[in-house]
């Protein structure tokens, strides 16, 4: 199977020295990555900007905007064989809004307002799962993760719906030990029709070997 995974933040530039990001350091996503590779899968790895090793077996192209991993996760999966099943795992915390324009210069003070006109980003996941079925690719199997701070299941289903993915890990990522920099995960994996399954904290690296082997599954079946 081919595998691609995206992980770790995305930076947004307003110039070369300032840009919105998120606290993600790509663990979860580097984990997921290592297990698919360790289990003999073919691993496309798109990272945002972290400071972590690749992992052994795993082709890793990195990037730094979300307009960049979306461009690489789709060269992933044109380039996938369509002999071999393929599956893809949107880890990434990827900046929802970027700054309307990038200054090519440092700012100066002065030369800022106060305010930070933004545009949406493209969602990386949704753009992929319609390039897929588009495709024709109806069998890969489209994962997305959710980071809440509310009610996890719940947005994790709707966003399950909205991306038709074949499941969410919800993340509830307000819980100490969990989330984002962690080296352990609280989640539960949620279906469109909103039933799922909690699991307990374990290391991110036991969380990546419960969603590698509930792909395998779904493949199977
Ligand atoms: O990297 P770590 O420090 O180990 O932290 C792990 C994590 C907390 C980042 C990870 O477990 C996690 O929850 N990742 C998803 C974070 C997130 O931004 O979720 P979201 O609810 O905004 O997005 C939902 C899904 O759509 C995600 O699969 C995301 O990759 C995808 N998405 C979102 C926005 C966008 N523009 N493009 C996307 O592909």
């Amino acid at each position: 199977m081919r595998v691609v995974v995206t992980a770790g933040p995305t930076r947004e530039h307003i110039d070369p020295v300032r840009f919105l990001s998120n606290p993600s350091t790509g663990k979860m996503g580097f984990a997921v990555a290592a297990e698919a590779a360790r289990r003999g899968h073919e691993v496309v790895l798109v990272a945002g900007p972290v400071a972590l090793k690749t992992p052994r077996g795993v082709k890793r192209v990195d990037v730094v905007s979300a307009r960049e991993m979306l461009a690489a996760a789709t060269a992933a999966v044109d380039s996938a064989p369509r002999s071999a099943p393929l599956a893809f795992v949107g880890v990434a915390a990827v900046a929802d809004w970027r700054p309307r324009r990038r200054a090519a210069k440092k700012l100066k003070k002065r030369e800022m307002s106060g305010t930070l006109e933004l545009v949406r980003n493209p969602d990386v996941l949704k753009s992929i799962g319609a390039r897929l079925r588009r495709a024709g690719r109806k069998d890969a199997v489209l994962v997305g993760f959710a980071a809440e701070t509310g009610s996890p299941i719940a947005e994790a289903a709707r966003k399950c719906r909205e991306k038709r993915l074949a499941f969410t890990v919800a993340n509830d990522v307000a819980e100490k030990g969990s989330g984002f920099g962690s080296d352990s995960n609280r989640v539960a994996f949620v279906r469109a029709d909103g039933s799922s399954v909690r699991l307990p904290l374990m290391s991110k690296q036991a969380v990546a070997r419960r969603i590698v082997g509930e792909i395998e599954r779904l493949l199977v079946d």
